[in-house]
């Protein structure tokens, strides 16, 4: 939608209704976009009639922010055509933010560009005092677009996108027919979305902005980013594991190495590190290849607090019943033995949000037992989960049994 927007505006400028004439015989026009631009905004350019061969990738620093000189020399080349600036602010990989401010000041005077932000997760970090000066610069972009489906954790395809120039937005996306009903007072959404008939997805991302507030939208953000800061942490001070990428955000890249290996070596056993930890299905970590390593990669936006207050809340609130499928994960940690992989049903839940809030904790809680597990198996880094997993299973649930005792003295 944005991007779409942007189109639209750019060759308006330069005397072209691309709404009307298509792109066949249109100015040309130059998308500059890092070279770690992700690779959804290049589909989006696809879909957009400006193939690849529209794109001029501009070179990128070892975070993956985009480099202002590279960006100069670009948009010098592209004088005089219309030009879209694709920024980022949230690399997928690192976290990392292209410097925005600069990013503005030197398209605007290239007289007709856009500046377009990809803040798929990174625009939320506007959201907290403590994140926001990662953005600086932003309010001079033309559009953002960003995910409620990360940071606020509401269902997938909750995507935002902010222009704002509105008419060219209306113009990119406007349609009617006589057979419909036209709202004299309201806006009427399918003007402004690539959808004609779509679903109530705003819906949700009111319920999670209004039940978390200013106030709660912050501390989730900041929780999460102080979580990721411990799990790099505690990662960097176990032996032959290394944080490769400067964590801002909730991003954390890890490399896992043994004694003496080589770099194809270490990359065999990242992997092979990842898939245990996978395959032991406490947390779900994945893998990706930054300048050419294999690295694990930690994205840290769950919702839940991990609290046992959120846990003995619960408890107190539903009863046992409810929480049957977490004792049944516990009961499963408290019987395997040391060296097992511990096999549990990651989606068990039940559809009651009070359930899921409860397994979602227990996930957070179970992200951090990968992190003593590291700590317990520092010699050769094999992750055995039974047997760290086992000790803190009874641990948590001896909290369990404590606050429901607790509860329910109070109730009496
Ligand atoms: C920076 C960035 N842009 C775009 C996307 C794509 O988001 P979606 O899958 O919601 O389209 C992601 C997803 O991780 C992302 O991190």
């Amino acid at each position: 939608t944005c991007l779409a927007a942007a189109r639209q505006a750019v060759l308006a400028r330069a005397g072209w209704d691309v709404g009307a004439q298509g792109l066949i015989g249109a100015p040309r026009i130059a998308v500059i976009a890092g070279d770690e631009a992700h690779v959804t905004v290049h589909g989006a350019l696809r879909l957009l009639g400006l193939g690849d061969a529209c794109v001029v990738k501009v070179k990128t620093d070892g975070q993956g922010r985009v480099l202002s000189d590279a960006l100069r020399d670009a948009l010098r080349n592209a004088a005089g055509a219309p030009a879209i600036v694709c920024a980022q602010a949230g690399n997928v990989n690192t976290g990392s933010f292209d410097p925005l401010g600069e990013i503005t000041r030197l398209a605007g005077a290239h007289g007709n560009a856009w500046v377009h932000v990809d803040g798929a997760f990174g625009l939320w970090a506007g959201a907290s005092a403590r994140f926001r000066h990662l953005l600086d610069g932003v309010s001079g972009a033309d559009s953002w677009a960003t995910d409620a489906h990360k940071w606020l954790n509401v269902p997938y395809d909750s995507g935002l996108a902010f222009v704002r120039d509105t008419a060219a937005h209306r113009a990119a996306m406007a349609r009617t027919a006589a057979y419909l009903q036209r709202s004299s007072s309201e806006r009427d959404n399918y003007e402004w979305t690539p959808e004609f008939s779509r679903r109530a997805r705003g819906f949700t991302v009111y319920a999670a902005l209004r039940s978390l507030g200013r106030a709660g939208l912050a501390a989730l953000v900041e929780r999460c980013c102080d979580h990721a800061r411990l799990f790099a942490e505690r990662l960097s001070a176990a032996p032959r594991v290394s944080v490769v990428n400067e964590v801002v955000l909730n991003q954390v890249l890890v490399r896992f190495e043994r004694p003496g290996s080589s770099v194809e070596e270490a990359d065999a056993w990242t992997r092979e590190v990842i898939s245990r930890v996978q395959r032991d299905g406490t947390c779900w970590l994945s893998g990706t290849v930054w300048r050419g390593r294999a690295l694990m990669r930690i994205s840290v936006c769950n919702w839940g607090d991990g609290s046992q207050a959120e846990r003995d809340d619960d408890i107190a609130e539903h009863g046992p019943g409810p929480m049957q499928p977490v004792h049944d994960r516990l009961a499963d940690l408290e019987n395997c033995k040391c060296g097992e992989t511990v096999a549990h049903p990651r989606h068990a839940w039940s559809p009651s949000g009070h359930r899921i809030a409860t397994l979602e904790a227990l996930r957070w809680e179970c992200q951090m037992w990968f992190t003593s597990l590291v700590f317990e198996h520092d010699d050769d880094l094999d992750p055995r989960p039974g047997r760290c997993l086992r000790r803190r299973g009874r641990r948590l649930l001896r909290g369990h049994a404590a606050g429901a005792a607790l509860r329910a003295r109070h109730r009496h």
